[in-house]
């Protein structure tokens, strides 16, 4: 339950690709360390592609890119 809409926060998930998220946001990974970003609008990989995981830097466009190190395949 939401106080207001104001504390909503809009995610926007695509097919392929990155989540969008209305930022600022703070991700947790699951080695339990946690990263932030205070952008407007954060991109949160889902490929496990990104050199710079959790955040996209639209590795998924190429699919011949290997997977992050830390996807655990
Ligand atoms: S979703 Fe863009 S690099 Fe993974």
């Amino acid at each position: 339950m939401y106080d207001s809409d104001e504390r909503r926060r809009r995610i926007v998930a695509q097919r392929t690709g990155p989540l969008l998220i209305e930022g600022p946001v703070e991700v947790t990974l699951d080695d339990g360390t946690t990263v932030s970003s205070d952008r407007f609008c954060v991109a949160l990989c889902t490929c496990r592609r990104s050199r710079t995981y959790p955040w996209c830097d639209t590795s998924h466009r190429n699919p011949e890119h290997p997977r992050h190190p830390h996807d655990g395949t």
